[in-house]
């Protein structure tokens, strides 16, 4: 039988089923997900959720009949309403940012992917990890601005943590057994270090002088990965290399010391774990989000994800360069706010997520991006990241910092770029 992307395929004796809730289902990574639960029929979706994409949450509830569709936005959620009780469904549409909160906690849901993008992603991810579930990540956000209470939220329940960001989930496979889940110093199983590999993005070779023309179109055509705007954005001006280190410090347990970032063209290899007695342990596959999607929903086990295999004979060459600081300064504001630690990571997400919101709205240029995020670090201090309340002040503080600069810079009063 030939396995075609929506070939049911029976479930096999012993393996568990799964009750998932979908957050961001609307999404790159949240249709993805769909995708490979449609392969396997031990896995059941509860609910699905968006911000106000109405055309393909309809098709989404027809097709996997979840108990529960969330709109954050109160006029999507009466237009979804209309139109699934016109198609018949018995999905029932709930509407705004506590029922996310809802159908991530709830006790028929087991398991929760986490997709939704950016900050509005926090409260229900970190409610589903009090609650103990299986979490898939991939909403790096949420972990990045709240990264040591969601580390501490996450050791104090019974919750797994399996992350989604290729890279992430490639380290983890690479890492020993007994080391993955822990959330503790790696290098006590003799790692020393964790090497993030990067695509560099579209921009990789163009001349610097012309980052400034680049438009949010150019921005967002990622030569590797199909992915949403913010994070092909965030891929462009490599910050999301730099989310990603601050990412691997939280869920590894390891300072920015220990993570270091290549230039990886080919988005082959999705990481590397290097040994104290000089082995490294790579991880290679096709760059397809559906691989680390399929492999945590089955975590331990492996299943189909839908995915094409690994030609590595059809494969020319396999480069691997330093990144250039100079040329992607969010990557170095990353990982400077990766040492700085407490708010700093906070402060640069919501820092990140203003400016990139206003380049593709084309309020600012590509080049303001990390200027404008340098200023906030700059006009902010930082402090312990102890509490939700800190995190949010933070977050709220730095968005309105961003925003007041923006402004500024409409007015006239242009930003240089940041120094190293
Ligand atoms: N795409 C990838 O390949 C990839 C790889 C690694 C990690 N990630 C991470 O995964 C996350 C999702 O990325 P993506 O590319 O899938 O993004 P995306 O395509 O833009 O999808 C975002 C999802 O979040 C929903 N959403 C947006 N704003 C929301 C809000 N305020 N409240 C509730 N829901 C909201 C969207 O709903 P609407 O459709 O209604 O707007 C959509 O379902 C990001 O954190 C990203 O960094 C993505």
């Amino acid at each position: 039988m030939a396995i075609g992307p929506t070939t049911v395929l029976s479930r096999p004796a012993g393996r568990p089923s799964a009750s998932i809730t979908v957050l961001g289902s609307t999404g790159s990574i949240g249709k993805s997900t769909l995708e490979v639960i449609a392969l396997h029929a031990e896995y059941h979706v509860f609910a699905l959720t968006a911000n106000s994409n109405v055309p393909v949450m309809v098709e989404q509830c027809v097709r996997f009949q979840p108990r529960f569709a969330v709109m954050v936005d109160g006029q999507a959620a009466e237009q979804l309403a209309g139109e699934l009780r016109k198609a018949g469904s018995a999905t029932k549409v709930l509407s705004g940012a506590q029922a996310l909160v809802e159908v991530a906690t709830h006790p028929e849901a087991d398991t929760v992917m986490a997709a939704i993008v950016g900050s509005a992603g926090l409260p229900p991810t970190l409610a589903a990890v009090e609650h103990s579930k299986k979490m898939l990540l991939a909403n790096k956000e949420a972990l990045v601005m709240a990264g040591e209470l969601f580390m501490r939220t996450l050791a104090a329940s019974n919750a797994v943590l399996l992350p989604i960001d290729s890279e992430h989930n490639a380290v983890f496979q690479c890492l020993p057994p007994e080391s993955r889940l822990a959330g503790g110093d790696i290098r006590r199983q003799g790692v020393r270090k964790v090497i993030l590999t990067a695509s560099g993005g579209p921009f990789r070779t163009l001349p610097v002088e012309q980052f400034g023309d680049v438009t949010p179109e150019q921005a967002c055509r990622h030569p590797n990965w199909e992915m949403g705007r913010k994070i092909s954005v965030d891929s462009a001006t490599m910050m999301n290399k730099g989310l990603e280190v601050i990412e691997a410090c939280f869920l590894f347990g390891v300072g920015p010391e220990h993570v270091e970032v290549l230039i990886h063209p080919q988005s082959i290899v999705h990481s590397m774990v290097e040994y104290m007695d000089g082995s490294v342990i790579a991880h290679l596959g096709s760059p397809d989000m559906r691989i680390p999607i399929a492999y945590s929903l089955a975590w331990p086990e492996r299943i189909n994800s839908g995915a094409a295999f690994l030609d590595l004979t059809r494969q020319a060459d396999l480069q691997f360069f330093a990144p250039d600081l100079e040329r992607f300064p969010c990557l170095r504001l990353g990982m400077e706010a990766a040492a700085r630690g407490g708010t700093a990571p906070t402060i640069l997400n919501a820092a990140n997520e203003v400016a990139v919101e206003s380049f593709l709205s084309g309020k600012i240029s590509f080049t303001d991006i990390p200027a404008i995020i340098a200023a906030v670090l700059a006009q902010m201090s930082c402090d312990q990241a102890d509490t939700i309340d800190i995190i949010r002040q933070a977050d709220e503080q730095a968005r309105a910092t961003a925003r007041r600069i923006i402004t500024e810079t409409e007015l006239g009063n242009g930003l240089s770029a940041p120094t190293g």
